[in-house]
């Protein structure tokens, strides 16, 4: 793996992230938030249905390496659907590199829901271990799950801003990772809740018409400024900040 940008050289995940503490920068009220999205050439953000089949091990490996970094994770409910997540940090060799970070042992997983129809059958609600938190509009009561689950219930649909400074203020949490889906990120964009954007493009074209890393009506341009850039393989791994 090499970095082209800022100070071209040899790196690794583990070199490249080691100075990035994003716990040590939250906002008043709220986490610091990034995003973090894999993408082929020609845009896409899915291929069959699904993410996985976009990037290679190195991107695993990066996404790893920032779940790492994070006192939460969050994603909307499409993703949840797709790609039905497990437990974020079941080993101990995580919790160990996480502890070492001051971190809590096992970031909170936060799900944004309009109508809790989740997948409850998937690793996460049922592997017993990792604390799991859903804001939903809906007043619908959840199914007993063997991980820990709290609901935060909004009127309409889920406030965004109200959310993470529920996050900050309740949880403490400082720093969140967002992994999508698109729409998702359409409305953290469009409330301006996004500090860093890490894209990984993979060197693929797929074609079709499956979605893009943002899907929805962002009001305006968000205007990016590209902190770092690496390589490995013909796949870049970028972080954009969000201006
Ligand atoms: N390439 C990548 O890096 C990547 C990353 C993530 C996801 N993906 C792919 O993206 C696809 C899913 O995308 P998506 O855009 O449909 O999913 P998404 O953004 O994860 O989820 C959308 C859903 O989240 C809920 N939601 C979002 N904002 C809400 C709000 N303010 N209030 C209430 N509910 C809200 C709604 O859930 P309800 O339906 O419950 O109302 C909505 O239908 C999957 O195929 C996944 O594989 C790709």
């Amino acid at each position: 793996m090499r970095r082209l940008l800022p100070d071209p050289g040899p790196t690794t995940v583990e070199r490249q992230l080691d100075t990035y503490r994003p716990w040590e920068h939250p906002h008043p009220d709220r986490p610091l938030v990034a995003m973090n999205f894999a993408s082929t050439v020609d845009g896409r953000a899915t291929i069959d249905g699904v993410s996985g089949p976009i990037g290679s091990d190195a991107d695993t490996a990066m996404l790893v390496g920032l779940r790492r970094r994070f006192d939460a994770v969050m994603i909307g409910a499409g993703t949840m659907r797709a790609e039905r997540y497990g437990r974020l940090a079941g080993k101990d060799e995580t919790r160990e590199q996480r502890r070492q970070l001051d971190l809590a042992p096992e970031p909170l997983m936060v799900i944004v829901s309009g109508r809790l129809d989740l997948p409850w059958d998937a690793p996460l609600f049922t592997a017993g271990g990792g604390e799991v938190l859903v804001f939903t509009a809906t007043e619908t009561e959840p199914p007993e799950t063997a991980s820990p689950l709290q609901v935060v219930r909004h009127e309409g649909a889920v406030n965004l801003v109200e959310a993470m400074r529920h996050l900050r203020r309740e949880r403490g949490i400082n720093a969140l990772l967002c992994e999508g889906g698109p729409h998702l990120h359409d409305q953290l964009q469009a409330d301006g809740l996004v500090d860093d954007l890490f894209l990984t493009t993979a060197p693929k074209l797929s074609g079709g018409n499956a979605p893009r890393i943002i899907e929805g009506p962002l009001p305006g341009v968000v205007e990016l400024e590209l902190s770092w850039l690496v390589e490995e393989d013909g796949e870049l791994f970028a972080r954009y900040r969000c201006r």
